[in-house]
C-alpha cells in the first residue's frame, strides 16, 4: 500500500508530479481541486456555494471535502495506494484523514514540496492545461510544441478560471492561514514528513528526489511524459 499525500502551496508542482507518481506506481491520483472542478462542470454544484468558493481563492467547506475524499477512497483502484493532491488542507481535513487511515491501518507519506513564493505568480499564470487528456504546460517552463496546442492529442490548451492574479493572491493567503500549519500537525504526531526543494529544479528532476524519498533506490522513466 503506498499512501502518498502531496503537500505544498498553489503552484508548487503538486499536479505535476501527483501525473509521473500515479504512471509510475500505477495508482489513482486523486485531487480534491479536480474532483470539485468536474463537479462543477456536471451541474452538481448547483445552489451551492462551492463554485463562488473556488472562484475567489478560499477553501470549499471541510464537510464536503472529506466526504468526497473518503467516498473516492473506497473505491477498488486505490485499494493498492493513492496519491492525494490537495488534500488535506486544513487541521479538521487532516485529523479526518488521519483517523480514517488509522482505522484502515494505512501509513501515509507526506511529500512537502517546498517553492519560493516568488516563482509563483509566475508559474500559475504561464499554466495551461489540456481539457482531454489533463496534461499540465507552463508558457514559460515547460511550453508545449505547438503553441496553445496539447502534444499528447492536439487539443486546444485552456487557462484555469482560478489563475488570475488577484485569485491567485487569495489562494496563497489561504495557504498560509489554513493549510501550512497542517505540516506542522504532521510533524507534531509523528507521521512521516518528507521536504522537497521545488523551486528550481525542473518536474523530473524534482520527481527523482521524490522517487528516493519513497523507493530508496532505482528510477522511473515516466511514460509519455512531457516534463522535461
Ligand atoms: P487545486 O486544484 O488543488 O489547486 P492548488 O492547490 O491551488 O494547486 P494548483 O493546482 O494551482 O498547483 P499545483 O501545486 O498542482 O501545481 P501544478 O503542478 O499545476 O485547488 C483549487 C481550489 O479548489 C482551491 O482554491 C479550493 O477552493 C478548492 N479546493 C481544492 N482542494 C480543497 C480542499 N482539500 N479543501 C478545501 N477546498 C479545496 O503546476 C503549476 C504550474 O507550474 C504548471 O504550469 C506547471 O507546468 C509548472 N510547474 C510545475 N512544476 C514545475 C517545476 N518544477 N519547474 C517549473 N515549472 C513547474
Amino acid at each position: 500500500m503506498m499512501a502518498i499525500v502531496l503537500f505544498g502551496s498553489p503552484g508548487s508542482g503538486k499536479g505535476t508530479q501527483a501525473k509521473m507518481l500515479t504512471e509510475c506506481l500505477s495508482i489513482p491520483h486523486v485531487s480534491t481541486g479536480d474532483m470539485l472542478r468536474a463537479r462543477i462542470r456536471k451541474g452538481a454544484e448547483q445552489g451551492t456555494s462551492v463554485e463562488a468558493t473556488m472562484q475567489s481563492g478560499a477553501l470549499v467547506s471541510d464537510e464536503v471535502v472529506n466526504l468526497m475524499v473518503q467516498e473516492r477512497l473506497r473505491q477498488a483502484d486505490a485499494a493498492k495506494g493513492f496519491v492525494l493532491d490537495g488534500y488535506p488542507r486544513t487541521l479538521m481535513q487532516a485529523e479526518h484523514l488521519c483517523g480514517w487511515l488509522d482505522g484502515c491501518g494505512i501509513r501515509e507519506v507526506v511529500i512537502h514540496l517546498a517553492v519560493d513564493y516568488n516563482i509563483i505568480i509566475d508559474r500559475l499564470t504561464g499554466r495551461r492545461e489540456c481539457p482531454r487528456c489533463g496534461t499540465l504546460y507552463n508558457v514559460t517552463f515547460n511550453p508545449p510544441k505547438v503553441e496553445g496546442l496539447c502534444d499528447r492529442d492536439g487539443e486546444k490548451l485552456q487557462i484555469r478560471d482560478d489563475d488570475q492574479e488577484p485569485v491567485i493572491r487569495g489562494r496563497l493567503d489561504a495557504y498560509d492561514r489554513q493549510t501550512h500549519p497542517v505540516l506542522e500537525f504532521y510533524r507534531a504526531i509523528g507521521r512521516r514528513v518528507v521536504d522537497v526543494d521545488a523551486s528550481t529544479d525542473p518536474p523530473k528532476a524534482v520527481f527523482e528526489k521524490i522517487w528516493q524519498a519513497i523507493k530508496g533506490n532505482g528510477s522511473c522513466a515516466v511514460p509519455g511524459g512531457n516534463n522535461a
